[in-house]
């Protein structure tokens, strides 16, 4: 069992929303100014904001840009608290139901990528959530379990819709650990949720995406992790010569030709700059 990094100081409580907080969204980078005022350490760099994660002790004065084409051309997923019912040592397992498990049926895939957008293998995610009641196991291991992203960067976690309890809006925590770095704490958020409105810790920037599928729920999350990586080639000004695009929706089995070399595609997606065939070996492969 792979050890967590301790969390960031002050990730102690999880306290209930706040009521009568009025209409509001919250943006990502408001609570990225919460996450600054109140922090004990200095997090400007270059004049502009960062995350305490990073800043790296062994860099000191290195920021790298932040690219995430593969999110939603912002930041990095942003951390959030820990709240009060993290255990560590959860057993390593990709489902939390057995057929008995009371709940409705839930699954949640997605992909790890880094600030290059290239997918991250071996990543440690360790969730835990409430069960179908609201409630969350304090003395055992129900709904709690990690898994390793595979070789394509890829999870899936089998679990259930959890419950609501008083205070918070639904939702699933989550720690991720690419191998090596600092864990990522935070949380994942359910669309059209009554109480995403009125709670004070909810980020729209971690809402999942979710469709229900009969009785069952599939939801989707890519996570993005501030781990450097090395930035994938640009294409030469004139093109690479071949008949992939930015900004065009190919489905599986579609094949291009990108630079000389014929890909085909092995999941559905719409292609983005940053994302040419020899850069994304999760949704295409060289044929
Ligand atoms: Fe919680």
């Amino acid at each position: 069992m792979e050890d967590h990094t301790t969390p960031r100081p002050g990730a102690g409580s999880e306290p209930a929303s706040g009521t009568g907080s009025g209409p509001r969204p919250i943006s990502r980078k408001s609570l990225l100014k919460g996450a600054l005022l109140a922090a004990p350490l200095p997090l400007l760099v270059g004049g502009a904001p960062a995350l305490a994660r990073n800043l790296r002790p062994s860099s000191a004065g290195e920021q790298l840009p932040l690219t995430p084409y593969c999110d939603d051309g912002d930041d990095p997923t942003p951390p959030q608290m820990e709240g009060p019912y993290f255990k560590p040592n959860s057993p390593r397992r990709t489902s939390l139901v057995d057929a008995g498990t009371q709940g409705t049926r839930l699954t949640v895939s997605g992909y790890v990528f880094g600030r290059a957008c290239q997918p991250i293998a071996d990543v440690l995610l360790d969730f835990w959530q409430a069960d179908a009641g609201g409630a969350y196991d304090n003395t055992g291991y129900r709904f709690r379990g990690h898994q390793y992203t595979d070789a394509q960067g890829a999870f899936e976690l089998t679990t259930i819709v959890p419950g609501l309890y008083p205070g918070r809006t639904r939702h699933i925590h989550v720690k991720a650990q690419a191998p090596g770095r600092p864990v990522l704490t935070t949380q994942l958020y359910f669309p059209g949720e009554p109480r995403n409105g009125t709670d004070a810790i909810f980020d729209p920037a971690l809402l999942m995406n979710v469709r229900t599928v009969g009785s069952a729920k599939e939801a989707t999350f890519d996570f993005v992790l501030d781990v450097s990586q090395t930035p994938p080639p640009t294409p030469p000004p004139d093109g690479p010569g071949g008949t992939w695009r930015a900004g065009v929706n190919y489905g599986a089995g579609d094949r291009v030709e990108y630079g000389g070399a014929s890909y085909t595609c092995l999941q559905a997606h719409l292609s983005q700059a940053g994302w040419e065939p020899p850069n994304t070996p999760a949704l295409w492969r060289r044929a």
